[in-house]
């Protein structure tokens, strides 16, 4: 069967109405892939930007709202200098590269991390697309970039002590709306599903508080040969679990 083909059944098999709003993906397996092939791991990375274009069109044509995609965490940063160069180098290629489409398809690109940590090359053409694409409103594609949870979290706690400390917040103000919105994710809804390509099974400081609830999906398909196909399978799969939220089985039915 023609991939076009098989990547139409399954994906007439999602239920539009409903659909995960917001799918966040940790993007591994890159350099065991490139390893596979017999190439130096930076050609992974690059095969990996393929996998992004696709699944990218992919969430768009069907309707998601917000997808957060695992680029680069806080301790990517211990990687070799090399490994490191070249990742930046690929992210400010990639966003010059794939501004015009984000544009076309009437993308808006958003960042979540230390971004002042960035090279300022990489910064500057980050900070340029997101301004370019500020007012596209089909889905709202988030980069995580020099990201982790635990980065996120001190950041967050500091934000608050400090406004408790001037007055401007009473400690019994704190409720988990306030943490939220005082998260880099903050406006974006919590996502109904993460999937981690690459076969590994944890979650590797990745948005820890916004997951609480989230449907875990794990593959062990290298990103670089991530397709639309597997995204769907995920939605799928997705969709046929129960989300009891700590009610029971009849609980949920009964409001079905
Ligand atoms: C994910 O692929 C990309 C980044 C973390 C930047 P990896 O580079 O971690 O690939 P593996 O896990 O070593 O195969
Ligand atoms: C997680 O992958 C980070 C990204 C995909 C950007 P890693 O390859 O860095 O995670 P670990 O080291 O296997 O946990
Ligand atoms: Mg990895």
């Amino acid at each position: 069967m023609e991939s076009k083909e098989r990547d139409e059944i399954l994906k007439a098999q999602i239920a539009l109405n409903r659909l995960p709003k917001h799918i966040a993906i940790i993007m591994d397996g890159n350099g065991r892939w490139a390893q596979l092939h017999g190439m130096a791991r930076v050609f992974g990375h690059q095969s990996g930007v393929e996998s992004v274009r696709e699944v990218t069109e992919a969430a768009a044509e069907i309707g998601i709202e917000y997808l957060t995609l695992y680029a680069f965490s806080t301790e990517n940063w211990n990687r070799p200098n090399d490994e490191v160069n070249a990742l930046m180098a690929l992210l400010v290629k990639t966003i010059q590269a794939e501004l015009p489409t984000l544009n076309k398809n009437n993308i808006r690109l958003q960042c979540i991390g230390d971004i002042e940590s960035l090279p300022e090359a990489t910064r500057l053409e980050l900070l340029d697309a997101m301004q370019q694409t500020a007012h596209n409103s089909r889905m709202t594609l988030i980069l995580a970039l020099s990201y982790s949870a635990k980065w996120e979290i001190v950041q967050a706690v500091k934000n608050i002590s400090e406004k408790v400390s001037k007055g401007i917040l009473q400690p019994d103000e704190i409720d988990e709306t306030l943490i939220a919105n005082e998260l880099a994710t903050k406006g974006i809804p919590d996502p109904e599903l993460m999937i981690r390509t690459g076969g590994e099974t944890r979650i590797s400081n990745f948005l820890l508080w916004q997951i609480a609830y989230a449907e875990l999906s794990f593959t062990k398909v290298f990103w670089p040969d991530f397709r639309k196909n597997d995204l769907y399978e995920a939605i799928i799969d997705f969709q046929q679990r129960q989300r009891r939220f700590g009610k029971t089985g009849e609980q949920i039915e009964t409001f079905l």
